[in-house]
């Protein structure tokens, strides 16, 4: 046998081998400044366009004042334990009862994390002889939350209702078989490309299949549906989703999440869920701050109408432009391009130096060999000027990647990674 940490400092993974290249600046880097549509990287002003703070909250004043005031109250560690213990107050049932109340269900439960929440919930929902169906694109913390299931589990790809449809038919005849029942995963936004998870069609399978669906809309809260409260709002099946789940770290520019669904399932899982039962309670900075972004995001409409001013005029402008932004149908805006890792660290690069431009990117292993994802995602602090510098600039680093400029500037870099 060998000892353990040789597998680990032999191979530190697919993204870990380009530390080298790419640590505090493709990865890891860091953005300076309050939290908006410009910020600095590296000394320099950058327009960003890869923060999740979609109405904008994060900065305003209004939100920091409160924030302010809560830490001055309560300092960082009020309450102490879990909620069961001695974590609990009557501000994390307000911020509750707000939250069921505004996604339009009985009642609301709330994670300390998002990610760690979502597993837990998974765990809690389903027994052994319960089937879970899932969306195969579905983010890592429903995979996460899956393989600690110990029944039975299929995927369905992509978005594809007839391989929905198939893998629900293959479920219903197992659950027959166990006695068990049936747990449908997805998505209201897909963070990566951006698609909505097709909420409406899902829930229409009701009518052939027995499931209940659970709904990730940590991308969909506060950006879509005529009042903010999301994917399933914008589809018109809010009620069709039986366990709904959002985080903080988006449109509420905190941290946190919660679930919320009818009375019983809600009181069910404050008694079943590991990651809140055996965790310290949500402190409250976060609750009281949540409660205030609630607030805001409820009471200011003109927050979710500027950040689709920005949204439609980016998204536009790029399909305009000729650019591939596959088939999102949110805020969050990939842009497709051909080339090689290193290629698009040099357009990257070029990006930020030359243009200003400060946008995620994303390569393989996250999509396939020899695609680039830019992904960009507009809030309510953008610009129009912003969208149109932008704009301007991908046309010029699309120009450059198609000439083979940053197949020469990146050859040093291909040589020395045998790619
Ligand atoms: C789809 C999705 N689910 C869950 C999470 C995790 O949420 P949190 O950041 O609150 O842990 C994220 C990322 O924030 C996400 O994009």
């Amino acid at each position: 046998m060998r000892d353990l940490f040789e597998r680990i400092i032999e191979n530190i993974g697919p993204l870990g081998k380009w530390a080298s290249q790419a640590e505090g600046y493709f990865v890891f880097p860091k953005l300076e400044g309050p939290i908006s549509n410009r910020m600095k990287f590296q000394g320099k002003e950058v327009i960003t366009w890869s923060i999740n703070d979609y109405l904008g909250l994060g900065s305003m004043a209004e939100v920091r004042k409160v924030d302010g005031e809560v830490a001055t109250e309560y300092g960082a560690a009020y309450p102490m334990g879990a909620r069961m213990m001695s974590g609990h107050t009557g501000f994390h049932e307000q911020l509750e009862q707000e939250l069921a109340s505004f996604v339009n269900k009985e009642s609301a439960y709330l994670l300390n994390f998002g990610y760690q929440g979502m597993v837990s919930a998974i765990d809690a929902l389903v027994s052994k002889n319960d089937i879970i169906v899932y969306d195969v694109d579905s983010h890592a913390c429903i995979i996460d939350g899956v393989r600690l299931h110990m029944g039975k589990r299929f995927t369905f790809m992509h978005n594809d209702m007839e391989s929905l449809e198939k893998n629900l038919g293959r479920a219903t005849k197992m659950a027959e078989q166990t006695g068990g029942g049936i747990l449908v995963i997805s998505e209201g936004v897909f963070g990566m490309r951006g698609e909505q998870g097709k909420l409406k069609e899902i829930v229409a399978l009701k009518e052939k299949f027995n499931f209940r669906l659970f709904v990730d809309d940590a991308h969909g809260f506060g950006t879509l549906g005529k009042t903010g409260a999301g994917a399933g709002e914008e589809q018109g099946i809010q009620d069709g989703i039986d366990v709904y789940f959002a985080t903080f770290a988006k449109s509420m520019a905190g941290i946190g999440a919660f679930l919320a669904a009818d009375k019983p399932i809600i009181d069910y899982l404050k008694y079943n869920l590991r990651s809140q039962m055996f965790a310290k309670s949500l402190p409250m900075i976060y609750v009281k701050g949540a409660l205030k972004r609630l607030d805001m995001l409820r009471t200011m409409p003109e927050l979710r109408s500027k950040l689709w001013e920005n949204v439609n005029a980016l998204q536009n402008g790029l399909k305009e432009k000729g650019f591939d932004i596959g088939a999102t149908t949110s805020c969050v805006t990939p842009v497709y391009l051909k080339g090689s890792i290193p290629e698009a660290m040099a357009l990257v690069k070029d990006l930020r130096e030359n243009y200003g431009i400060f946008c995620s990117i994303v390569v393989y292993p996250v999509v396939p060999k020899g695609l680039i994802l830019l992904r960009l995602i507009p809030t309510a602090t953008h610009t129009l000027e912003d969208v149109s510098i932008t704009l301007d600039a991908f046309s010029a680093i699309r120009d450059r990647l198609e000439n083979g400029t940053y197949k020469r500037l990146s050859a040093a870099v291909t040589a020395a990674m045998g790619e």
